[in-house]
Parts: structure tokens; sequence; C-alpha cells
């Protein structure tokens, strides 16, 4: 077996709840400052203080995650997107990791982040508070085509308005999106093309496969994770073969023979808004701007030259 196919350690799963973190705007500021200029306005996009924080620890967990698993320095860690959005680390001289992939969600509380040293991996959190206070029968029409007619016979069958029917919703929707991420199409796939089946055709689990037009996937998985009882997380793995021409190409065969071996759940490690701020050099209670470790000087140019963060 290739040495890449025994990495566990390289299965990151990191989960961050930001929401006991209330930063002023000017501390915002300072973290935003951590990140290339050109990273800014994908946070500052936002205008809710509440997604500017998950934008803003979704990066600097990208960052943290090369740094950690390659040894790589934060500031020549170099992330670009795919024309359809998936971020992906640009190629690195004799990285100990060359088929590294990796994917972020965030919604309600938390920022996770998954990786995985040979397979595609995507990932999808969702909060069953922030999408909808409709009853379930009128949330689900806004979804009929979304879902299969098996896929909605399942969802329905925790009963009516049920707590667990819109557990099984949300279970759905997330190993939907973990599947479109990890693939890395973005919006242009249909959702309905893909059919998930809980293993051993259970009505409920934790591990899934999918149907793609019908037919089984078998080199895909899906791990399904209650972060706690209102977040359901899916974290899919798929053969480096179906990457998108659009994407990078660091796939080869022995990608394709790890990704076979490396069939396996890995919990999530719960990482304090604190720890990860610490880091960048950035202190809890001040954030401390005027002593960042990392790049100190063009970290300083920056900041005298734009405020990154105006007043909202
Ligand atoms: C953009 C999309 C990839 C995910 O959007 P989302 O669920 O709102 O957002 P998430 O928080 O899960 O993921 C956002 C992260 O995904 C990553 N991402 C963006 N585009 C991506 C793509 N094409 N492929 C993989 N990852 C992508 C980015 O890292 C982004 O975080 P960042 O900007 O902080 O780096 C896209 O699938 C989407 O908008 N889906 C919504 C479609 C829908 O209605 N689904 C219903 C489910 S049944």
């Amino acid at each position: 077996m290739n040495e890449v196919c025994s990495i566990a350690g390289d299965m990151v799963r990191w989960a961050v709840n930001t929401t006991q973190w209330i930063p002023t705007d000017e501390q915002l500021n300072c973290c935003l400052a951590v990140l290339p200029p050109s990273e800014w306005s994908s946070v500052l996009r936002f205008s809710s203080k509440d997604d500017r924080k998950r934008a803003l620890m979704s990066r600097l967990l990208q960052r943290k995650l090369f740094h950690d698993l390659l040894s790589i320095d934060y500031d020549s860690i170099r992330i670009e997107r795919t024309p359809t959005g998936k971020p992906y680390l640009v190629s690195v001289p004799n990285a100990r990791l060359p088929h590294l992939n990796f994917n972020v969600s965030h919604d309600g509380d938390y920022v996770v982040i998954v990786s995985d040293p040979v397979s595609l991996v995507g990932t999808d959190i969702i909060s069953r508070h922030s999408h909808s206070d409709l009853l379930p029968e009128k949330l689900f029409e806004n979804f009929t085509t979304y879902f299969t007619p098996f896929e909605w016979m399942i969802i329905r069958s925790g009963g009516p308005d049920s707590d667990s029917m819109l557990d099984q919703f949300y279970r759905h929707w997330c190993m939907k999106e973990a599947y479109v991420k990890a693939v890395g199409v973005g919006l242009g796939f249909e959702l309905h093309r893909a059919e998930f089946h809980y293993d051993k055709d259970m009505i409920w689990g934790d591990l899934a496969h999918v149907y793609i037009d019908g037919i089984v996937a078998t080199e895909w998985q899906f791990f399904l994770h209650k972060l706690d009882p209102e977040h359901w997380v899916c974290v899919a793995t798929g053969p480096p073969s179906v990457r998108p021409s659009s994407a990078p190409a660091v796939a080869n065969n022995d990608g394709e023979s790890c990704h076979r071996t490396v069939f396996q759940s890995r919990s999530f490690t719960f990482l304090r808004v604190e720890d990860v701020l610490k880091e960048f050099g950035l202190q809890a209670a001040s954030y401390d701007c005027g002593e960042y470790r990392i790049g100190a000087d063009s970290e300083n140019e920056r900041r005298e030259s734009t405020a990154p963060l105006s007043s909202s």
C-alpha cells in the first residue's frame, strides 16, 4: 500500500462553534488583516456579522489545515478556487500529500472543515434553525424536485410533522450537498439525479451510499454526524477520478487505488475559536493587532495602507 493510503491523521474533521465569539468591528479587522487582501471581499460581501464571522473562520481554518498537515508557512499558502467555486491549495513542490483534498461548510453555530489524503471530499453542515420556521409540508413544497420519490418516502417515514421527519429531510439535504461539493459542480447539478440510501437498506443510519441516475456509485461513501441536536453534518468521500476537468489534476493511479482502501469514518474534533485565533498571533482579549506572528512585516504594511473592515 502506498504511504499516503494509511494516514488517518490526515483525515481532518474539525468543527468550530462561533456563537460565543462576539468580536468588535476592530477585532474582526485584525483577523481579516491576517488573510491576503484578495480574500477580504469574500468576507466583507456579507452584511451580517454572523456571516462575516463564519466566512472569516472558514478562511483561517483552511490555512491552519495546510499549515498543520503540510507544514507550509502561513505566508506561502495560496488557496484558489475552481471556476465553480471549490477551493483548492495551489500545488506545493514535493508536498507530503499530493492528493490532499478538502472542503468547508458553515451554517448556524458552526464552521466545519474536512480533508482527505487521497479521496475527493465534500461536506455540508445544516442547522435546523437557520432554514425555516415553516411547517414541514410547507417547507417541503419548495424542494419537491430536489429529492426522488424513494427519498421522499424515507423522509416521510417518520410520520407527519414529526421531528424525525425533519431530521430525515435535513440529513438528505446535507448528503446531496456534500456530494455536490465533493465533486465541485456547485449549482450546475440536478439534485434529483443523486438518490441516497442508508447502508443495509435501513430507513435510518449514519452511513449511506448513492445512486447516480439509477446506478449505484460503489466508490462513494457518506458519513452523517450529529454535532448537536440542531446541527447535522455529512462528509462525502469519492474517487479522485470524478474530479471535474476544471479542477487541478492531482489524481493518479496511486490516488485511485488508495481511495478504495480508505473507507472509514472519523469523528469531529471541536476546536475553540480562541485557539484558532492564537495560531495566527491573535490573542483572545484584544487580538493584539500589534503583534502578528505571521508575516509581521507584510501584515503591518497592509494594516497601515488599508482598513479592511469599515464600521457597520
Ligand atoms: C455554493 C454551494 C457549493 C454550497 O453552498 P452552501 O451550502 O450555501 O454553503 P456551505 O457553507 O455548505 O459551503 C460554503 C463553502 O463551500 C465551498 N465551496 C464553494 N463553492 C464550492 C463548490 N463548487 N464545490 C465545493 N465547495 C464549494 C467554499 O469553501 C465555501 O466556503 P468559503 O467561501 O468560506 O470558503 C452550492 O452547493 C449551493 O449553493 N448549494 C445550495 C443548493 C440548494 O439549494 N441545495 C438544497 C439542498 S437539497
